[in-house]
């Protein structure tokens, strides 16, 4: 298991290694594996079958040979669309996979930082817990969203899974944020760009993590890791790795 002991932030490779392979598919968390990744960050929704499947838009058109809104397909018809191929050739025949499919390729040291973006309030709070028990693997998950009240829900009917605010605010005092949300935090996840490195040191000081995203230059990632963030959201985990090995 990865820990916020470490000295070194983790590296969390964002919709898999979603720079150098088409974002949240196998291919991509393959590729964040081979990379040395700690963690992988991917975004969900909920199908029209009430499947949780793993894929950033609400549609399916920016990044597979389909289109429609993900609520409205069931997984048999999105399973039919390339979800690679948008990338490059050699990702053809990619597709669309469920949380489940993820979590059956990633070893059990590997964290998953789940993005809720769709289905919040229908149900995908309540399914997502019962997939992480059914596959007991609810330890090795933390869980996001720019949409705090399903925190709140998911801190109520599983108060042992890890949750995380998401946001896209300049925030002096990053410590305070869980209180102010109602939400009981283990992490912190701001844009970048807007960190700074007092207000990180106190989060995490008190015990809460700061998870800043995306962040794929050099310079970005090494002012992040100076800054003592606890996690480094990346398309470029290799990239991040080779830099963390120079420390
Ligand atoms: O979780 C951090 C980051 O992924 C949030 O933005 O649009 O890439 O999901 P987005
Ligand atoms: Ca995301």
């Amino acid at each position: 298991m990865c820990s916020l002991s470490k000295d070194l932030p983790l590296v969390i490779a964002h919709r898999g290694a979603a720079g150098e392979a088409p974002e949240n598919t196998l291919a991509a968390f393959q590729l964040a594996l081979e990379q040395g990744c700690d963690a992988f960050e991917l975004d969900v929704h909920l199908s029209k079958d009430g499947q949780i499947v793993v894929i950033h838009d609400y549609s399916v058109d920016r990044t597979t040979t389909g289109q429609g809104a993900v609520s409205e397909l069931t997984v048999e018809e999105m399973k039919q669309y390339d979800a690679g191929a948008w990338f490059h050739p050699s990702y053809a025949g990619e597709r669309i996979p469920t949380l489940e499919e993820v979590i059956a390729m990633t070893p059990e040291h590997i964290h998953i930082n789940v993005e809720i973006k769709g289905g919040i309030g229908q149900g995908i709070e309540e399914k997502l817990v019962e997939l992480l028990r059914r596959l007991n693997r609810t330890a090795s998950i933390f869980v996001s969203s720019f949409h705090w009240n399903c925190l709140r829900t998911l801190n109520q009917i599983e108060p042992s899974l890890r949750v995380g605010l998401l946001y896209d605010l300049s925030l002096k005092d990053y410590a305070l944020l869980p209180k102010a949300a109602g939400v009981n935090a283990y992490s912190l996840h701001p844009h970048f760009g807007k960190l700074e490195a007092e207000a990180v040191k106190a989060a995490v000081a008190q015990g809460v993590a700061v998870f800043p995203w995306t962040i794929n230059g050099e310079a970005d990632m090494a002012r992040m890791i100076d800054m003592g963030v606890s996690g480094i959201i990346t398309d470029y985990p290799g990239k991040l790795r080779q830099l963390l090995e120079q420390q």
